[in-house]
């Protein structure tokens, strides 16, 4: 079977780091609300860069660690929900900044929050037709220049970040779930003012994206384990989607998944969408934890309402 090995990672944290007490001083909200609620305690904002900008030294730092010549990339495949401009796409622009060789195809991919691994699977079937090239992906995300903040109840939850991987293909196991359910309404952000109302704003209905992705999370995770005839105690190393500890809490007691085992970092940087998977990875990788042929569980659920799973080994 083929699967993706990542070949190197990297992230783009922006520098200002803002607070639940900072938050505070701009809606009607505390501190203890927010961490209990939601298990955040700051999120990082981007300041004067675009979202390319932060995209590009992801990637940088992904292709640096690599190793891997810009030559031997077959693609560039950026996930994100808050793209610089609709035409062209932001992979382009990163692309143009990066000065990556011609034959590198750059496209945008929107999945919301599961975005990141619906790249990771795209740039797998690219690979499949180039199997001598390798794949850059990133997932990179602006959610503070699409937040209404004055809505405390969608403003405190969001932050800005990129992450980045170099992928190649391996023999080994890869498993890849996911779908979309109902609900388009529980979660949106129009592009246009033409069809009335709020646009380029984020609106949540937080209790049934809630409800939503706690099913979501179990529902892959069971589907992942058939697939691949493993346990749950097979399993090295679970990566969720970092909306909220409380979810992932929540899921991992209700299966009796051990807590070591799921990295989490909310806490400091809040929801970042599809960015939120990639960083987590890049951190891991980063600190050290994550050693060839670990077995990684990864889900990321959001906007559709869509979600996407993924087990492979590392
Ligand atoms: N500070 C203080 N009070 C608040 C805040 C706040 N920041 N936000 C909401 N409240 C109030 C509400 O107004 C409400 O008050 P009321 O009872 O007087 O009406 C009360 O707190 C309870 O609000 P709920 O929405 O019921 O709070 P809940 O416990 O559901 O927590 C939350 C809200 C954190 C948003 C939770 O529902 C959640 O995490 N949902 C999932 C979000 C998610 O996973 N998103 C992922 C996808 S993101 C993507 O795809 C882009």
């Amino acid at each position: 079977m083929s699967s993706i090995r990542f070949e190197g990672t990297g992230c783009y944290l922006p520098p200002k780091v803002l607070t639940n007490d900072d938050l505070a001083q701009m809606v009607d909200t505390s501190d203890e609300w927010i961490f209990e609620r939601t298990g955040i305690k700051t999120r990082r904002i981007n300041e004067g860069l675009s979202n390319a900008e932060m995209a590009t030294r992801a990637c940088e730092r992904a292709l640096c660690r690599s190793g891997v010549d810009p030559g031997d990339l077959c693609c560039l495949v950026l996930s994100t929900s808050t793209p610089d401009t609709l035409l062209p796409a932001t992979a382009c622009e990163v692309h143009h900044l990066m000065g990556l060789p011609e034959q590198v195809i750059a496209f945008d991919l929107n999945a919301a929050c599961p975005g990141f691994l619906v790249a990771l699977t795209v740039a797998r079937g690219m690979m499949l037709q180039h199997p001598d090239k390798k794949a850059l992906v990133v997932a990179s995300e602006f959610y503070s220049d699409l937040l209404d903040w004055t809505d405390r109840s969608t403003c405190v939850l969001f932050g800005d970040g990129a992450g980045a991987a170099v992928l190649g293909l391996v023999e080994g196991r890869c498993f890849f779930t996911g779908g979309t359910r109902e609900g388009a309404e529980a979660l949106y952000a129009k592009a246009s003012p033409r069809d009335g109302g709020d646009y380029h704003v984020v609106k949540m209905k937080g209790q049934q994206v809630f409800r939503f992705a706690v099913r979501a999370l179990q529902d892959a995770i069971a589907d992942l384990l058939g697939q691949s005839g493993l346990a749950l105690g097979d399993i090295d190393h679970f990566v969720f989607h970092q909306a909220n500890a409380r979810i992932i809490k929540h899921v991992c007691d209700r299966l009796s998944i051990d807590p070591g085992k799921v990295f989490m970092n909310v806490r400091d940087l809040g929801n970042t969408s599809s960015a939120s998977s990639a960083i987590c990875l890049a951190q891991m990788d980063e600190q050290g934890l994550l050693k060839r042929g670990d077995t990684v569980l990864m889900v990321c659920f959001g906007a559709g309402l869509a979600w996407e799973g993924l087990l492979f080994e590392w």
